[in-house]
């Protein structure tokens, strides 16, 4: 068995003295990849309380299936963070207004409306590599991993090329504010990202109000009808950042994971560049499940509830630990391998049942593409540093590093515009 990163504990070791002090809202701890608390936590408390936080946590991959499948009895209408507020987005529903809500959107995901954006994905991943191609060395994260989600959520939503640095900026402070052990800087700037996304999606929503007709996201929202009421600006805001953020961190930390695991485990590199065309879907889906960077979702107890030998009080906050869920041992045949054949390999890094990632596909296709362009283009890429210097987010949300430094041999651009 080997770590996935250096510096992580090899064998999760259910032996542990009891943990009586995890911190469920620590985003610290999520980025520490806490493998082996989430494995003794499976062994030995699987539904835990973190009486600090007030929040209570499932481990294992069938108490987050149950949870995620009993909407009646786990509801969202607080989620997605737990101790959050209801927000006037879907994920922050329940059916049926959720799906009433996810219909609208939708209409942007089909699957043929995502197969469509097969040409725009490789025009962008070629214009991407093109950038940085002949210097031989880059920033992973900035010059390959953001730029392609974001480049591809934002046309979606109908936003101008110009605002996409603020964009990226926004969403990234946003999320560093998903933590109980932030700076009061960090707070301080994902209050005024928040602000500033509302103040400049205002305008964006007051310019398809005077210009309807268009095909984007927004004037879909906009235009879109529920029951006879159209949405209103906040309820705009607030799914246009759902999308914007479910689109851009959580691809782009896929993108960084799983170069990061090839780069670890040559031997599964080599077999995935000796097959790379018939091979990489799969191996995307195991990048998915070892990576998983949504670390939680949250939902609310509707009434008491057993799971386990565990009762949890009627209006508790529950999170489903996807990344635990991800390596359980009774669902996972040797689950801390990176096994880029793993197959089947029914992992839950997009969640389950009515709330299931709306962007699945199309962060499914961004994978495949931008891996198979890298891995043709750059065949020799390697880390510039080593793995345990890797700056990792401080989130309770979504975790990913900060910073890869890599190298390679230079090569030609092949001149695509996106
Ligand atoms: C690797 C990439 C992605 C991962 C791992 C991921 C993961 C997830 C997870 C875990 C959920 C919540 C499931 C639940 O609460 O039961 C979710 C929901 C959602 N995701 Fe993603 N996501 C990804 C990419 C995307 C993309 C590209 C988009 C949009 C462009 C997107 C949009 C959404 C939306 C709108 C929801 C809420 C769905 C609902 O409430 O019905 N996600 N995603």
């Amino acid at each position: 068995m080997i770590a996935y990163f250096s510096g992580m504990a090899n064998h999760p070791s259910p032996s542990h003295p009891l943990r009586d002090s995890i911190d469920l809202m620590d985003g610290n701890w999520y980025a520490g990849r806490p493998h082996d608390d989430w494995t003794w936590m499976r062994h030995n408390a699987p539904v835990y309380y973190d009486p600090n936080s007030d929040v209570w946590a499932v481990a294992k991959y069938d108490d987050i299936l149950t949870v995620s499948r009993d909407p009646a009895t786990y509801s969202s209408y607080k989620a997605p963070r737990p101790k959050g507020d209801p927000l006037p987005m879907m994920i922050s529903m329940d059916d049926p207004d959720h799906l009433n809500r996810r219909k609208l959107v939708n209409k942007g995901f089909t699957p043929k409306r995502v197969r469509d954006k097969l040409d725009q994905i490789d025009a962008l991943c070629d214009m991407i590599i093109d950038r940085v191609c002949e210097k031989g060395e880059c920033d992973f994260v900035w010059d390959i991993a953001a730029p392609l989600p974001l480049l591809l959520i934002g046309d979606m939503l109908g936003f101008p090329r110009e605002s996409f640095d603020d964009l990226l900026e926004w969403s990234d402070d946003l999320i560093r504010g998903t933590t109980t052990t932030g700076s009061p800087e960090a707070s301080e700037k994902a209050m005024l990202a928040g602000l500033a996304f509302r103040e400049f999606q205002m305008g964006v929503i007051a310019d398809r109000r005077a210009n309807p007709g268009g095909d984007d996201l927004v004037s879909i929202l906009c235009e879109a009808e529920v029951d006879g009421d159209r949405l209103d600006d906040e309820s705009i805001v607030q799914e246009s950042l759902l999308i914007l953020i479910g689109g851009d961190e959580t691809s782009r930390h896929v993108i960084t994971g799983g170069m990061q695991a090839l780069m670890e485990f040559p031997d599964e590199r080599e077999r995935l560049q000796a097959d790379l065309h018939g091979g990489i879907e799969v191996a995307v889906e195991e990048m998915l499940r070892w990576v998983t960077p949504i670390k939680n979702m949250a939902r609310t107890t509707m009434t008491d509830v057993s799971i386990r030998d565990q009762t949890i009080p009627e209006g508790s906050d529950i999170i489903m630990l996807y990344p635990s869920g991800n390596r359980d041992e009774e669902h996972f045949v040797d689950p801390f391998r990176f096994d880029v054949t793993r197959d089947p390999n029914h992992h839950m890094a997009f969640g389950f049942g009515t709330h299931f990632c709306l962007g699945a596909s199309l962060a499914r296709l961004e994978l495949k593409e931008m891996f198979t362009k890298v891995l043709t283009r750059l065949p020799d890429i390697e880390m510039r540093v080593p793995q345990s210097e890797l700056p990792w987010r401080n989130s309770n949300f979504i975790t990913g590093v900060e910073e890869m430094p890599v190298k390679f041999t230079p090569t030609a651009k092949v001149g695509a515009s996106g």
